[in-house]
């Protein structure tokens, strides 16, 4: 089978979802093996699936891979310094890698840290799907792979085929969002969406929340919903040409605080008022989102701490002392409305 290599096992555990796999993992779980199984016999790319996790072995100092998929938001940003001191606190070396907003630079950059031999690979994945070969060339590489912040296809699954997630639940936070925004409305609103970057697991998370979070509200509706990719100025486009065409629409809900800060600026310069005219609501607890909050333009920003840096190296030593790993090492966030932002701006990022 040329450079393919399959477990007879877990190949046959990854073409047949079985029963209980829910109905978007048992799609998503097809048409990826399908698209892995397919290049694999096309000898176009080596996917490999091993029967367990790659042991680390324990020492003084690590060589840590952190392949990051972006650096254009103060998340972000927040995100890599703390990997990046907390490396630097234990003396360990770290390879530290920027996809600039692209999956497959991000895919070149995990094979690139394959082939410097790093110990453990840190990734924040762009997007779901793209980045399953490049965790399992890894573990087939033998390198434990920890998904920080975002998590990949459940094709490939965490305490199998990759260590553990660490971060928050996105799921959580879109309802909570929700559920925050129907009773700030009394159960009324037309809902301009604006959605993270298309295909990654926090807007589709997001997403999946939300709506579960206003289901129990017949009132509130979702009338339009695009992608503003997670960053500010997208967002403010997005939101002004979404404003334009539902002039009816009294409240937004932004995946990130950027995009809402940006739909802040589109509000204001179509004539309406922030925090009266329209509600905006959103998600991360970055310091101008607090301080919007604070003065009165955003309602609420459900927190998800980008800080991950100490909890991947606790779990980095943990799994090496031999110790079992939760496969989801969850993040506790909290919500910031008016009761608490302000006090909070000076500690936020
Ligand atoms: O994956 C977490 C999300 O990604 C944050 O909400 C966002 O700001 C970042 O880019």
């Amino acid at each position: 089978m040329n450079s393919s290599t399959f477990s007879r096992r877990r190949k046959a555990a990854a073409v047949k979802p079985t029963m209980k796999t829910p109905n978007r993992m048992n799609r998503n779980h097809t048409v990826i093996c399908s698209s892995l199984l397919l290049a694999a016999f096309t000898g176009l790319v080596s996917v490999s699936f091993a029967d367990e996790l790659p042991k680390l072995k324990q020492k003084e100092h690590y060589k840590i891979g952190f392949a990051q998929t972006e650096s254009n938001n103060p998340w972000r940003l927040a995100e890599t310094q703390s990997v990046k001191d907390e490396a630097a606190k234990r003396g360990d070396q770290l390879v530290y890698t920027d996809a600039a907003g692209s999956a497959a630079k991000q895919v070149a950059d995990v094979n690139s840290m394959i082939a410097q031999g790093v110990d453990v690979i840190l990734l924040a994945p762009r997007e779901e799907k793209p980045l399953v070969p490049a965790v399992m060339a890894a573990e087939k590489a033998g390198i434990p792979v920890i998904l920080l912040d975002r998590r990949v296809d459940p094709v490939a699954k965490p305490g199998v085929d990759y260590l553990t997630f660490i971060g928050s639940d996105f799921v959580d936070e879109g309802k909570r969002t929700a559920e925050w925004l129907a009773k700030k409305m009394n159960g009324k609103a037309n809902i301009i969406e604006l959605q993270g970057t298309t295909g990654s697991s926090p807007a589709n998370d997001r997403h999946t929340g939300f709506v579960e979070g206003i289901k129990a509200y017949p009132g509130m509706k979702i009338v339009a919903s695009q992608s503003g990719d997670f960053a500010r100025d997208k967002g403010r486009q997005v939101a002004e040409t979404l404003l334009q065409a539902h002039p009816d629409a009294n409240a937004i809900y932004a995946h990130n605080d950027e995009m809402a800060l940006g739909a802040i600026a589109a509000l204001e310069a179509a004539g309406k008022k922030p925090g009266s005219d329209v509600i905006v609501a959103s998600i991360d607890g970055e310091k101008d989102g607090l301080q919007a909050i604070a003065d009165g333009k955003l309602a609420v920003s459900v927190e998800c701490n980008p800080r991950l840096g100490v909890k991947a190296f606790q779990v980095i030593d943990r799994y090496a002392k031999g110790e079992k790993i939760p496969t989801w090492v969850k993040s506790d966030d909290r919500l910031f409305d008016d009761a608490n932002a302000k006090e909070n701006v000076a500690s936020a990022y």
